[in-house]
C-alpha cells in the first residue's frame, strides 16, 4: 500500500474508532479548530494525566453554550429561571464551603521565596508541580474536560492576551463565555503563537454509575501560579477567582508580572468615562478593595444635573502607554461578576438592568416563581424563598436568603451606559486614578495626591474593612495596597517599584492625577456621613474639577482637600448647616499620627524592597503633621 493510501486508511479507522470509543483522545473534537500543535500537544499530555471521559473544544457558539446549559439543568446543577421574568438565565448553588476566593490556598509559585514577597504565600514551583501533579492524576474521570480558549481584551487589541482553560467544569465554560472573549474566534487570534497555560479541576472524579453532587469540589483546594512559566494551576474549587482562571488568576497575579516586565500596568481597578453639561469627557480608573463600591461607582447615576457616567469595566483594568505619552486603559473583562446583595433599582439601576437576561446567578436565594432575590434588591422581602442553601426562608429567618459574597455573571454588552469606547482596542486615555477603601474614621471623603510620588504612597496605604468576598472575618480594617493586596503576582515592594517607575517615563502632566476617597466614614453613631452610590458624582464633579485646574482646595498635611464650598452639595438633604461637611472633610491631626504609627508597621513587612521614594513620603507625610 503506498504511504498516501495507509493514510487515508488510517484517517478512516481512526474517525470510525471515535464513534464508540470513549477515551479521551478519541472522543475529541479538535479538528479545524485549530493548528496550533504546541496547543494540541498540552491539551493531549493533560488529557492523559487527568483521564477525563472526553475532551470538548469550545468553540464559543450559541448552540454550544445552550447544550451545556442543558446538560447541567438536567443534572441537577442548574435551576433555569423563569423565561418570562429573566430570559435565558440560569441559577447555581455552591457547595457552602466554596463561596469565595480561598486567599491561605492562594500561592506564587516563583523560583524564590523573596520574588513572591511578604504579602503572598510560596512553594517552590517544582514541589508544587509534583504535589499538583499527584492530586491531578485521574481528577476527571467520569467528566468532560472542556479546553476553553479565551482573549482577555478586545480580540486582537495589541494589549489584550490569549489564554487557554482546561477545565472539568461546564459552569466554568458557561462562565468564562460571559466573561471573556470565548472560542474559535480567540484561537484565530493565537494562530501558532503563546497562550497563558491555565489549568482548572475541581478535584471531584466520579466513579462508574456514580451519582453526581450539585455543587462538586474538593475540599483540598490550590490556586497556584507560575509567574515564571506563565502558567496557573487551580484544584479543588469551582467558585469565582478560583475557577474563572480569566479573572484574577491572569489577569491580575500572571499580568502584573507581565506588566512589570514590560512596563505596564494591570490592575484591580474599574473604568468609567464621564462627561460633564459642556460635552467634555474624561476617563477614570479606581482601585477600591473587593466589595468596596467598583461595580457601583462604574456604572453610577449622577445626581447631578447634565453629567453623566458610562462604564467600561467595573473590576479590573488594563494600561499600557499610548504614542502620545498618556495612559490608556483596556476591560481584560467581557463581562461583570459582581456582588448581589444589596444591589437594587435604587442604589445600582444599571447592574439591575445588565443582568435581567442571559446570565447566571450563583448563591442568591430562589423565589417560588423560579426568580432570583438578595438582600437590599426590594425595599419589601418577599414571603417566602429557597435559601442559597436550598432551605425554606421567610423574613422571620435568622440567616440571610443569599450569602453575602453572593453573585450575578453578565455580559457586559447588557449594561445600559456601556461606554461606546468599551471594545476599542487603543483603550481610553486615563485622566485620574482613584484609590480608596472602607474606613469609617480618619480618612475624609476625598483628598488629591501632590504628586505622582505621592499618589504611590496613597497606593500603598490603601486599607479597607474586610468583607465576604474572601474567607475570613469581616469588619477589620486591613492594608490592602492598590487594592492588590491577594492579587500581585510577585513582591509588593517591587510592585511599588514598578508603580514609581511608571511615573518617570512620561511626563508629569500627561501622568494621570491621584485622589483617594472613602464613602464610609461614619458619625460618633456609627451611620454613615456620606450617602455615597450616585451622590458620589458630586466627588467626581470635584475631581474633573481638580484636573482642569478650576476646582478650589485647600492643602493639608496629607494632601489637597476640597474647600467647603467647591464640592457641589446643591439639593442634597442633610448638608444644610457645614457640620456634616467638616466631619466629612476632616484631617485630624492625633487620627492620622496614630495612622502614621500604622503604617510604619505595614511598611516594615517589606524591609529592604520598600523603596526610598516611599520611605520619604512617609517621613515627610509626618513632618507636616507635626508642623
Ligand atoms: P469586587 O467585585 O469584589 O471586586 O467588588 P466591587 O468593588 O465591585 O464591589 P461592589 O461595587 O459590588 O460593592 C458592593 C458593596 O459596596 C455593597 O455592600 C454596596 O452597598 C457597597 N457600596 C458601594 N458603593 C457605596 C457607597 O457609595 N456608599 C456605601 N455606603 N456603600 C457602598
Ligand atoms: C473580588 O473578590 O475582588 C472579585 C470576585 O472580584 S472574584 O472574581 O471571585 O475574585
Ligand atoms: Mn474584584
Amino acid at each position: 500500500m503506498s504511504n498516501e493510501n495507509l493514510n487515508t486508511c488510517c484517517e478512516k479507522i481512526k474517525s470510525w474508532l471515535k464513534n464508540w470509543c470513549c477515551c479521551s483522545s478519541c472522543s475529541t473534537n479538535d479538528e479545524n479548530l485549530t493548528q496550533n500543535e504546541k496547543l494540541k500537544a498540552w491539551v493531549k499530555e493533560w488529557a492523559d494525566w487527568c483521564e477525563p471521559n472526553a475532551v470538548y473544544w469550545c468553540n464559543g457558539s450559541e448552540e454550544e453554550n445552550q447544550s451545556l446549559l442543558d446538560q447541567m439543568v438536567a443534572s441537577g446543577m442548574a435551576v433555569k429561571l423563569n423565561e418570562q421574568k429573566r430570559p435565558n438565565s440560569y441559577y447555581f448553588q455552591s457547595d457552602s464551603s466554596d463561596v469565595s476566593r480561598v486567599e491561605d490556598r492562594t500561592f506564587i509559585c516563583s523560583k524564590t521565596q523573596i520574588e513572591a514577597g511578604p504579602t503572598n504565600n510560596w512553594k517552590d514551583p517544582v514541589e508544587m508541580k509534583a504535589i499538583l501533579r499527584n492530586l491531578y492524576k485521574g481528577c476527571m474521570k467520569g467528566r468532560t474536560m472542556y479546553v476553553i480558549p479565551f482573549s482577555m481584551g478586545p480580540l486582537g487589541s495589541n494589549i489584550a492576551h490569549i489564554g487557554v482553560e482546561l477545565s472539568d467544569s461546564p459552569y466554568v465554560a458557561v462562565s468564562m463565555r460571559i466573561m471573556t472573549r470565548m472560542g474559535k474566534s480567540a484561537l484565530d487570534v493565537l494562530g501558532n503563537g503563546n497562550f497563558v497555560k491555565c489549568i482548572h479541576s475541581i478535584g471531584a472524579p466520579l466513579a462508574v454509575g456514580q451519582k453526581d453532587s450539585k455543587w462538586p469540589c474538593n475540599k483540598e483546594k490550590y490556586i497556584t501560579h507560575f509567574p515564571e512559566d506563565k502558567e496557573i494551576w487551580s484544584y479543588g474549587s469551582g467558585y469565582g477567582g478560583n475557577a474563572l482562571l480569566g479573572k484574577k488568576c491572569f489577569a491580575l497575579r500572571i499580568a502584573s508580572t507581565m506588566a512589570r516586565e514590560d512596563g505596564w500596568l494591570a490592575e484591580h481597578m474599574l473604568i468609567l468615562g464621564i462627561t460633564n453639561p459642556q460635552g467634555v469627557k474624561k476617563y477614570i480608573v479606581a482601585a477600591f478593595p473587593s466589595a468596596c463600591g467598583k461595580t457601583n461607582l462604574a456604572m453610577l447615576v449622577p445626581t447631578i444635573q447634565g453629567w453623566k457616567v458610562e462604564c467600561v469595566g467595573d473590576d479590573i483594568a488594563w494600561m499600557k502607554f499610548g504614542e502620545d505619552g498618556r495612559l490608556y486603559a483596556i476591560n481584560p473583562e467581557a463581562g461583570f461578576f459582581g456582588v448581589a446583595p444589596l444591589t437594587s433599582m435604587k442604589s445600582n439601576p444599571n447592574a439591575m438592568l445588565s443582568c435581567t437576561k442571559n446570565s447566571l446567578f450563583t448563591n442568591v436565594a430562589l423565589t417560588p416563581d423560579n426568580d432570583i432575590w438578595w438582600e437590599g434588591m426590594t425595599d419589601e422581602k418577599p414571603a417566602q424563598l429557597t435559601s442559597w442553601t436550598g432551605e425554606t426562608w421567610t423574613p422571620d429567618s435568622e440567616k440571610p436568603a443569599a450569602h453575602p459574597n453572593s453573585r450575578f455573571t453578565a455580559p457586559a454588552k447588557q449594561c445600559p451606559v456601556i461606554d461606546k469606547n468599551w471594545e476599542n482596542p487603543r483603550g481610553v486615555p486615563i485622566s485620574a486614578i482613584l484609590f480608596g477603601g472602607r474606613r469609617p474614621s480618619t480618612v475624609p471623603l476625598i483628598h488629591q495626591a501632590f504628586n505622582w510620588n505621592h499618589g504611590t504612597f496613597l497606593g500603598s496605604i490603601v486599607s479597607s474593612e474586610t468583607t465576604a468576598a474572601s474567607v475570613g472575618t469581616v469588619g477589620i480594617v486591613r492594608r490592602d495596597p492598590f487594592a492588590m493586596l491577594p492579587f500581585c503576582g510577585y513582591n509588593m515592594g517591587d510592585y511599588f517599584k514598578h508603580w514609581l517607575n511608571i511615573g518617570k517615563k512620561t511626563d508629569q502632566d500627561k501622568l494621570p492625577k491621584i485622589f483617594y476617597v472613602n464613602w464610609f466614614r461614619k458619625d460618633a453613631n456609627g451611620k454613615f456621613l456620606w450617602p455615597g452610590f450616585g451622590e458620589n458624582s458630586r466627588v467626581l464633579k470635584w475631581i474633573c474639577e481638580r484636573i482642569d485646574g478650576t476646582a478650589k482646595a485647600n492643602e493639608t498635611a496629607i494632601g489637597y482637600v476640597p474647600e467647603k464650598d467647591a464640592l457641589d452639595l446643591s439639593g442634597l438633604a442633610g448638608f444644610e448647616n457645614n457640620s456634616a461637611l467638616d466631619e466629612l472633610l476632616k484631617v485630624d491631626k492625633e487620627q492620622w499620627l496614630k495612622e502614621i504609627e500604622l503604617i510604619k508597621e505595614h511598611y516594615t513587612k517589606f524591609g529592604d524592597r520598600l523603596p526610598e521614594e516611599l520611605k520619604t513620603e512617609l517621613n515627610n507625610l509626618e513632618s507636616r503633621l507635626n508642623k
